[in-house]
């Protein structure tokens, strides 16, 4: 079976990110910077990898930062060429858009996730569509959600990328009921948004990728309320299976890191720190340093 090539992609980036106070009292949250490069364009390359060629973000007040990184910037890029920095114009090419590719579309109340997608509902029209978190990092061989683009191209549906989490942390993500185990995929038979501790249906949880069909943003559109008072996309996903239609749990190929928490959002920065071929060895020596004593000591 071969499916509508999926090119447009949402992301929803409206969230105020309190966890990161004060950092995010100025600075929108998906402008927090792995190494040399704010959250969202890590987000964006891997929307590019996998075919992605219309970018809309669904932002709020204070967003405006966002706004002028993918703008061009022809004063710097002069002031760069003139002296002849090469690899910094270059790393520069990476935040340009082509002009109407990227679109922004305000969430005037922080209703949810699920209203946040449906904010875009306009922009999209009768064709399968992605949702990227920019506070969920992977890092992958294949990009996660070609990963994911390529199996949706045989299976239909939606899908939603799926990673086994201990059972004590079940509760902080949308989970999968399993109807069949395939393998690299699972076909869903329920999901359950923030289940309480010991009621998780699976250890499989949601992670933020997803490949949905239009009739997600209709059932968004009767603007129920789920866990946490909250529009959740996982019940407008999870309304799909009971009208019969497919949806399958993508087991990624990659590393998640949770970069909408402070730990995981550390542990990000050492991890893209040390795949960087320019800062690994001297970065590397450092960790070994301060942390071989400790290790010593216990
Ligand atoms: C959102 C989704 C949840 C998913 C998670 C992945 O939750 O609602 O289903 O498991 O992202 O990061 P949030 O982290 O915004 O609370």
């Amino acid at each position: 079976m071969t499916q509508k090539r999926v090119t447009k992609a949402i992301f929803p980036v409206a969230g105020l990110g309190t966890r990161f106070l004060p950092a995010t009292k100025s600075i929108p949250k998906e402008i927090m910077t792995l190494v040399d490069r704010p959250l969202i364009q890590y987000a964006i390359d891997e929307a590019r990898a996998a075919g992605i060629k219309e970018f809309i973000f669904v932002t709020s007040r204070g967003k405006g930062a966002l706004e002028d990184y993918f703008d061009n910037a022809p004063v710097l890029e002069q002031e760069l060429r003139k002296k002849g920095k090469e690899d910094q114009l270059e790393a520069l090419q990476d935040t340009n858009m082509e002009s109407g590719a990227i679109a922004y579309v305000r969430q005037h109340k922080a209703l949810g996730l699920g209203h946040a997608v449906w904010c875009a509902h306009r922009l999209i029209g009768d064709e399968p569509f992605a949702v990227i978190l920019p506070d969920d990092v992977i890092a992958a061989e294949k990009p996660c959600l070609q990963q994911m683009v390529e199996a949706h191209a045989e299976t239909g549906g939606c899908m939603v990328a799926a990673m086994k989490v201990p059972a004590e942390k079940a509760s902080a993500y949308g989970v999968l009921d399993i109807k069949d185990d395939l393998g690299a995929m699972v076909s869903v038979k329920g999901m359950v948004e923030k289940p309480k501790v010991n009621e998780a249906p699976s250890d499989l949880a949601v992670i933020g990728r997803y490949i949905l069909t239009p009739s997600v943003l209709r059932s968004l559109n009767q603007m129920k309320t789920g866990a946490g008072g909250e529009i959740q996309l996982t019940d407008a996903i999870a309304a799909e299976i009971q009208e019969g239609r497919d949806v399958f749990g993508y087991r990624f190929r990659g590393k998640r890191f949770d970069c909408g928490s402070k730990a995981g959002f550390l542990q990000a920065t050492v991890a893209f720190g040390l795949a960087r071929d320019e800062l690994r060895d001297e970065f590397a020596s450092y960790l070994h340093d301060i942390v071989a004593p400790k290790n010593a000591a216990e």
